[in-house]
Formats: C-alpha cells, structure tokens, sequence
C-alpha cells in the first residue's frame, strides 16, 4: 500500500464535535511511574501511539508486565526497586525523545550496563543534555560522539544528590532529573525554566517527597529518595496537542465550528489557546474541571475570517513548543507580519521543524524570513495555491505530515504528502477523524 497520500480538494464546512486521542505526556508518564508502583495500576484512553507503545516495551524490557484488557491497560509494578537489570538489555525508544530521556533518569541504579537506541530521526537529537546532568549523580554514561544515540549506561548504587538549572524549558531534561532524584538519597535542588509540569503534578498526586516553589519565569523543586510509589489508577484525558490540527483547520475553514472533548488544559499547555487569542481566533472553554492535579475541559471553535498577524510574546513558546508548525499556517493567511524569536529548540524536535515550517511555507508561496531562533511571515489573507507540492523526506516527522493535510485541506492546490505512517507515533486516529468531518 502506498504511504502517501493525495489532496486535491479544500474541506467542506462543517458543524461537528469530535475526540482525539489520549494526552501523549500523560501516557507515558503513566507507563513509566505506573512500572514502578507498588501493585496494579490500570489506565483507560491511553494513547495507543508507536512512542507510548516504545514506553510499554521498554519497562517490559526491565521485567514488568503489562497486559490489556478490553480497553484497559494494566500494569504490574514491583515496586520502586523492583526493575530486572538483566544483563545485556537494550531499549529501544524508537521515535521518541520524551521515552529516552524520562527512562534514563529510572536507569540511574542500573548495575549493568544498559544500551539506549532510537530511530534516524532520534539518533540526530541531542542525549547531551540529560546525559551531562545525570552523570553528576554518578552514572557512567557514554554517548555517540559525546551527544548522540546509540548510548549506553551503567548507574551507582551510591548516588549523590544535584543541584540542576534547566534552562531550556525542557519538560524532558527536568523529568528525567526529577526521576533520577526519587532514587536519590538526599535532596536534589533544580532550577527550571517553565515548561509543561505533568511529571510535577503527578508526584504531587502521588504524595512523593516533591517540594514546588513557582516564580513567574521559573520554577524551584526539590525532590527527595522514596521508597514507595502509590499505584495509579488514571482516565487520561485527549491531548491538546492533536486538537491544534484541529483547531487550525476550524479557524481556517469558512462557516465552522467545531468542539473537541475532554482536553488536558493544563496552564503549562495551552500557548496555542493564547496565541489563537492574540490572532483574533473565537475560541472557548466549556465545561472546565480538575482531574488528578490536572485540568480539563471541552474546546469550543469557530472559523475566523479577519486573522491578525502576532508579534508572539516568547514566555508563550514552551507551552506551544509542538504546536507552531500548524500555528504557522494561521500566520501564513493573517494580515500583516507575524514573528516567532527564541524558537532555536523548535530545530530540536523530531525533524528541524523551524526549517521545516519555512519550507513548507515558502513551498505555499508565503515569504519567510528565517535564522536559526526566528522566523518571520509575511501573510497574505487571499492566499490560493494553485500548483502541485510535493512534501517528502522530513525524517518522518509527524507534526510536518499533519500541519501538510490541515495545509492542503485549508489553502487548496494539489498536495503529494509522504510517509502518512508517521502519524502512528502520536496520532494514530488522525486521518480517520479527518474524513468524518468530510462526511
Ligand atoms: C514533552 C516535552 C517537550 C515536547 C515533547 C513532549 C514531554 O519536549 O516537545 O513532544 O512529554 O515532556 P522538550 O522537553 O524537549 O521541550
């Protein structure tokens, strides 16, 4: 079967509410500290996605059991020391930073050596940035060419506490930090730059030793050794970051409207709401309540006929770190010149996504205007595309694939998007849902 896909036609408008998949973030977060519960924890709307399946294999790989049972998920921990550190084990994180870098925090007590490998576009990420952090514990980690996957491991069993400032906003880097510190006698002190805290919220859930002092652009926490986590029984709510496909494709799309259900509104999330705001997008909360620490609410939308261009405030960009790419499509039809600064870590995500986000653009007929942190957009409110675009060879990145269909389905023109299996790693359900609203 042919892995691309054919666009030749703008979406109908249309008046529908819909569901997407499980919260990614959550998923996995579940899967890692569920492995490490004392007991059997269950979880239902787990998103079944390749990154949360690489999540599945590798506690798996240490020894624990997880089965489903109609929609459940069960998993069986053993506790917090209750991982088989057999010899010679690989884990693979296939595609997935948030798996590789969350588990090695685990792994700090390995006292075998374990390897750490990932797909093509993993192994061009950079391991640098949790490996330099997590040797200071004590762990012997050796990375290809001092940055890069594969790597390997090998933990202390007399581990020493940090003191660690995450300056990039990485919810990845600080969660694997907060992890390997559970293990850690003493207190371990970190600095970090705001970032999406579901890692947080879950210890707080779970009454681990986290203590959290919030400052407007940081956050202070210390973490202490536990010795028992709590089993967790979770109903992960839809993730916000398949809505915004859907978001923009509303917004975009004349006389529509639109509601997405039981989505994780966390406040460290939900950038993309602001920015939509700021763009003059009509969009609304419905039905707003707490679950677990976390928020969640019904998204209502509307098709917006006069886009205002952004000058985007910066202290929005983490929480819409893996939004912009489809946040640049509005941009791309907006009166007037928008700009996106700070945004070098965008290059970071699973392909270069600010060159990718250009490309795709300047593919459309849109100027840009990129360095390495920025990108400028000159809109144009009567944009039509009227020619063939052919989008291929972007490491398989599922977002780049997504924000392609919303593009094609927006804008017109006669679009050839590649490798339609990169939606299987976050959103398996995303095409399907597209032809309902077809229908
Ligand atoms: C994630 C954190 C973000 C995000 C990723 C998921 C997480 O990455 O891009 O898709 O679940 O912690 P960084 O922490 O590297 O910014």
């Amino acid at each position: 079967m042919s892995n691309k896909i054919i666009i030749r036609k703008k979406i109908k408008s249309f008046n529908r509410s819909i569901t997407v998949n499980g919260d990614k973030s959550l998923s996995i977060r579940w899967v890692l500290l569920a492995s490490l519960a004392n007991g059997i924890s269950k979880a239902t709307n787990l998103l079944e996605s390749e990154d949360v399946f690489a999540a599945i294999n590798a506690v798996k790989k240490l020894g624990i059991v997880v089965k489903k049972k109609k929609k459940t998920y069960v998993i069986y921990g053993k506790g917090i020391n209750g991982y088989n550190y057999k010899k010679g084990i690989t884990i693979n994180a296939e595609n997935s930073g948030t798996v590789g870098r969350l588990i090695l925090g685990l792994l700090i007590n390995t006292p075998n050596k374990i390897k750490l490998i990932g797909d093509q576009s993993l192994s061009r990420r950079d391991f640098k940035r949790v490996g330099d952090p997590l040797k200071k514990f004590g762990a012997s980690i050796h990375l290809k060419k001092k940055k890069f996957l594969p790597l390997t491991i090998v933990g202390s069993n007399k581990l020493k506490p940090i003191k660690y400032h995450e300056k990039r906003g990485s919810a990845q880097c600080k969660s694997s930090i907060i992890f390997a510190a559970l293990r850690t006698e003493g207190t371990t002190y970190i600095k970090a730059k705001k970032s999406r805290n579901h890692t947080e919220l879950l210890c707080k859930y779970l009454k681990l030793p986290i203590k959290l002092i919030k400052h407007k652009k940081y956050d202070l926490i210390e973490v202490k050794k536990t010795n028992n986590i709590k089993t967790i029984n979770y109903k992960i709510p839809s993730d916000i970051s398949s809505s915004a496909f859907f978001l923009v494709l509303t917004a975009l799309t004349d006389n529509s409207k639109l509601i997405i259900r039981n989505i994780n509104i966390n406040p460290s999330r939900i950038g993309i709401i602001s920015i939509l705001k700021l763009m003059g997008v009509n969009i609304k909360f419905k039905n707003t309540r707490m679950y677990k620490g976390e928020r969640i609410s019904d998204i209502l939308i509307k098709s917006t006929k006069n886009l205002k261009s952004i000058n985007c405030p910066t202290n929005l960009n983490s929480g819409a770190i893996d939004e912009f790419l489809v946040i640049f499509l509005l941009a791309a039809k907006a009166k007037g010149i928008s700009t996106f600064n700070d945004l070098s870590e965008l290059n970071q995500k699973e392909s270069p996504r600010l060159k990718w986000g250009s490309k795709i653009l300047n593919l459309m007929g849109i100027r840009t205007f990129l360095t390495n942190n920025s990108i400028k957009i000159f809109g144009n409110p009567n944009i039509k595309i009227n020619k063939k675009i052919i989008i291929n060879n972007y490491l398989k990145d599922h977002r780049v694939f997504m924000t392609s269909v919303i593009a094609a389905l927006t804008f017109g023109g006669h679009w050839e998007i590649h490798d339609k299996d990169s939606i299987k790693t976050s959103f398996p359900s995303f095409l399907k849902l597209i032809s309902q609203l077809k229908k």
